[in-house]
């Protein structure tokens, strides 16, 4: 059977190893659930690369994020609070509906893909509510392309309410990152960007199929989720910015470099746009082959999302795999990483 939403009134204080430290990572208990209904959407909004936006675009983005870190933490919508939805997947708050043993992880198992992708949409609509325009787009960090392998620059901006402390602040701009990171290496620029485009080739198309191998290992109501293994691009690409990003002096490299804390930094919101879309490439990239998974298992798994006005939606995977019924698409850039196989 399919993992179900959690219970959300449900939520158990979850601790985090190594020293157990308990996390207050309880999204607020609100009543009235309702489900998800998709509708045909009216326009599709183009999700800029962040290092593409014009100034509008730049200083809307901002100025969303500002009302959304001074909404009352309680506020479900809040930033706070919105890290917390995250943290509460990621870190046992959650029982498997059923299975009072057994975690909720929406991480190393086929949830990654649709989790991330509805955690992106009700974040880029509460954006768009805070500020008044429907029509508002995320961008996405384009860190496979040479022109978005830094951190971006609105992010390294101290005075911007996208900035972050808890941060590796030595990775800015213009220091490359690397996309198989672990520990900083030495290598020049060129090489450093030839081996990221390598390494986009490799997650992308050869460890990528069948297609269970890029959406990462079944997991259903039940199952331990000790017992399955990431996708390809969770399992490198992904990781190795959330631990590039993360500051080398917490003890679990916090905030992007930690599951429960990655929420807390501006940026993940914008590296995993970037991930999301990544799936949207790999269906194009031959369509033939890299297609959706059909298990039912993974069509009908659920999760709960606030919404714009601070309502629970359920929500199901098989209602986020197209990115246009959701009202939006990814601006066309340039695949450099297609022609790179190793
Ligand atoms: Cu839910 Cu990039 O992690």
């Amino acid at each position: 059977a399919p993992i179900q939403a959690p219970n959300i009134n449900q939520c158990s204080l979850p601790t985090t190893q190594p020293n157990d430290v308990p996390l207050d990572c309880c999204p607020p208990v609100l009543s009235d659930v309702v489900d998800f209904v998709p509708k045909t959407p009216t326009r599709i909004r183009v999700r800029p690369a962040a290092h593409n936006m014009t100034k509008e675009q730049i200083e809307k983005y901002e100025e969303a994020t500002r009302l959304m870190k001074a909404l009352p933490d309680d506020d479900p919508r809040s930033f706070i609070q919105q890290s917390n939805v995250h943290c509460a997947y990621c870190d046992a708050a959650y029982d498997q509906v059923g299975f009072p043993d057994l975690e909720l992880q929406i991480h190393n198992n086929w949830l990654f893909f649709p989790f991330h992708r509805w955690q992106m949409y009700f974040y880029e609509q509460i954006l768009g509510k805070l500020i008044g325009d429907k029509d508002f787009e995320m961008p996405f960090w384009n860190w496979d392309h040479p022109n978005g392998m830094t951190m971006p620059a609105i992010f390294a901006n101290k005075n911007s309410p996208l900035f972050h402390q808890k941060r590796d602040q030595r990775h800015v701009p213009p220091v490359i990152l690397d996309l198989n990171f672990e520990a900083d290496t030495e290598f020049p620029d060129q090489e450093r960007i030839d081996k990221n485009l390598t390494i986009m080739y490799k997650y992308m198309v050869t460890n990528a199929y069948p297609p269970i191998k890029f959406f990462g290992s079944k997991y259903v109501a039940g199952d331990d989720s000790e017992n399955t293994e990431a996708g390809s691009v969770e399992m490198v690409p992904h990781s190795a910015i959330h631990n590039w990003v993360g500051d080398p002096d917490q003890p679990q490299q916090e905030d992007m470099g930690a599951l429960y804390s990655s929420g807390n930094d501006p940026a993940f919101y914008c590296h995993h746009t970037n991930v999301d879309r990544l799936w949207d490439v790999w269906m194009k990239l031959d369509p033939k082959r890299n297609k959706n998974l059909t298990d039912p298992d993974w069509l009908e798994s659920s999760f709960l999302f606030y919404n714009e006005d601070a309502v629970p939606v359920r929500v199901k995977t098989k209602d986020c795999l197209e990115a246009s019924l959701l009202g939006y698409r990814y601006e066309n850039v340039d695949i450099p990483w297609m022609a790179t196989k190793p």
